[in-house]
């Protein structure tokens, strides 16, 4: 699968993967735009905007309580792990779109989560935030200072946090590869991610079961899912330690 570009590969010292929902796919974690997607059967408007929120904040918790119960259920896969194994090997950072903690989970240390978590809570009005686990049993959910407490989720319309996104315009100015796993690439600013990179001079792989908009300017498509077409990078990139 990664004939192509296995040289590169091997003499890479920083590895950037940028990530969507779909390597949480074989997680049981549901994407937004696949077949299966979640907006396919939500309405994004009405359930990943601050508006709804304050519109609706129980519906919007119910939705995001459903969710947060099914990923604090759910374990990394071997896409996950075996980008956390490669940190043994080379210099791996994280891009994630995903809000589910699994790269995380799996061991990865330098992970940017680009449109937040969501097992982190925070006070829409004070400056509480934290990791919660547990469930709610009252939605929406109090701060102690008696405000609603969110999500710590970007939502449509919402600016990522900032020296988040700092972070991964340098890291994917400054990498060797960039590897796309499971992203639609619809969504900006995560979507100019691999244009920075290719830019600088990085090979550019995408892995996705599907063609995205941006496969025919990559390198190398890998036409797999994420937990088939991963494990390899493993084997090639052991081969030879740097640094
Ligand atoms: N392996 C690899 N790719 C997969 C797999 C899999 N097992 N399953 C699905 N895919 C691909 C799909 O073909 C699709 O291109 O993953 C992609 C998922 O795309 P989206 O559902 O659009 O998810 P994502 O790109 O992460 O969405 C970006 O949109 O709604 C917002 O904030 C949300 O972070 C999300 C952002």
């Amino acid at each position: 699968m990664w004939d192509g570009i296995s040289d590169r590969l091997v003499q890479a010292e920083k590895i950037v993967f940028v990530t969507g929902a779909g390597i949480s796919q074989e997680s049981g974690i549901p994407t937004f735009r696949g077949k299966d997607g979640l907006w396919r059967r939500y309405d994004p408007m009405k359930l990943a905007t601050i508006d709804a929120f304050y519109e609706d904040p129980k519906l919007v918790w119910e939705w995001y309580e459903e969710r947060r119960q099914n990923i604090l259920n759910a374990s990394p896969n071997p896409g996950h792990v075996t980008i956390a194994e490669l940190e043994k090997y080379r210099q791996v950072s994280v891009l994630t779109q995903n809000i589910d903690g699994l790269h995380q989970r799996a061991g990865s240390k330098n992970v940017y989560e680009l449109h937040g978590s969501i097992i982190t809570i925070k006070c829409t009005v004070c400056d509480f935030k934290d990791k919660v686990t547990t469930g709610f049993s009252t939605l929406p959910p109090l701060c102690k200072c008696g405000n609603i407490l969110r999500p710590d989720v970007v939502w449509f319309g919402e600016a990522l946090p900032q020296d988040v996104w700092e972070s991964a315009m340098v890291k994917a100015s400054s990498c060797d590869i960039m590897i796309v796993v499971g992203t639609s690439l619809a969504v900006s600013p995560a979507n100019l991610l691999p244009v920075y990179a290719k830019q600088n001079g990085a090979a550019i792989i995408e892995v996705n079961i599907e063609k995205t908009q941006m496969s025919s300017e990559m390198d190398l498509y890998i036409r797999e899912s994420a937990s088939k077409a991963l494990p390899e990078l493993v084997e090639i990139v052991s081969s030879k330690k740097i640094g």
